[in-house]
């Protein structure tokens, strides 16, 4: 049971406002940088909504390296572009300089641009067990217990020798850069953002760890590392604990 790794608030603006605050007090509070890895979703956009509106001039931004999880193989001024979307709500209201910002470029062919972070991650992060080291990384999960671009059908990329790899979402066949399972499992905190009614099947199956749970890229990181889940009460129902 992984009961005690779940944080249940009323509703994903809730979690945003707790994850938000945590944040800029770790970023604010870190001597030196502090190395921060994003996904795309819905949560994390109302959480770049809040830091930008309630934080833009109270965070020490040039302390601030951004990294992403994932980025979809598309131009970033695409809809579905994870960089795009934190351009729109956080880069354009914050005074990060524009050097600490590492975006996956969706734009290029895939397996270069994997190859290119793979360089970007092992000459900026430092290391840990000789592995890229972030002080957090920001995942989500999908209704089908995915996570960064991990899909349940492509789950040996939790243990892929590389720390970035191409991925192809097994429905649309959209190509995706990823970080590995590896490289995420490495880092020093790991956040989970699960919210809404569409997770709670799933996100019980995990936390129960119901043997179902063995096909989710997410259990897997979940149960073997120190990530916490911030969820709400559309994703959580306590009542079966
Ligand atoms: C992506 C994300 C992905 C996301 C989950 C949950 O690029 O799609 O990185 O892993 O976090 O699909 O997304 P929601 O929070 O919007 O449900």
């Amino acid at each position: 049971m992984l009961r005690n790794k779940i944080l249940v608030f009323d509703n994903p603006e809730h979690v945003a406002t707790s994850v938000a605050k945590i944040i800029v007090e770790k970023i604010n509070n870190k001597k030196g940088i502090f190395n921060l890895a994003i996904s795309g979703g819905n949560t994390p956009k109302i959480l770049f909504d809040i830091l930008a509106k309630q934080y833009s001039d109270t965070v020490r931004w040039d302390k601030l390296n951004l990294f992403w999880v994932d980025e979809r193989c598309v131009e970033p001024s695409d809809k579905e572009s994870n960089y795009g979307m934190v351009y729109n709500t956080l880069l354009t209201n914050i005074p990060i300089p524009p050097e600490n910002i590492f975006r996956m470029q969706g734009e290029r062919q895939p397996e270069t641009e994997s190859v290119h972070y793979q360089k970007i991650l092992n000459k900026t992060l430092p290391k840990h067990n000789n592995l890229p080291f972030f002080d957090l990384v920001l995942l989500g999960m999908g209704e089908d217990g995915h996570t960064a671009s991990i899909f349940p059908y492509n789950i040996l990329l939790l243990y892929s020798e590389q720390t970035v790899a191409v991925a192809t979402h097994p429905n649309s066949g959209q190509k995706r850069i990823t970080l590995t399972g590896n490289t995420i499992k490495n880092s020093r905190q790991i956040f989970f953002l699960i919210t809404g009614e569409s997770k709670e099947e799933t996100l019980k199956q995990i936390i129960t760890e119901a043997k179902e749970a063995e096909k989710y890229p997410a259990y897997h990181i979940l149960s073997t590392t120190k990530a916490e889940v911030f969820t709400d009460k559309g994703a959580f129902k306590s009542f079966y604990l």
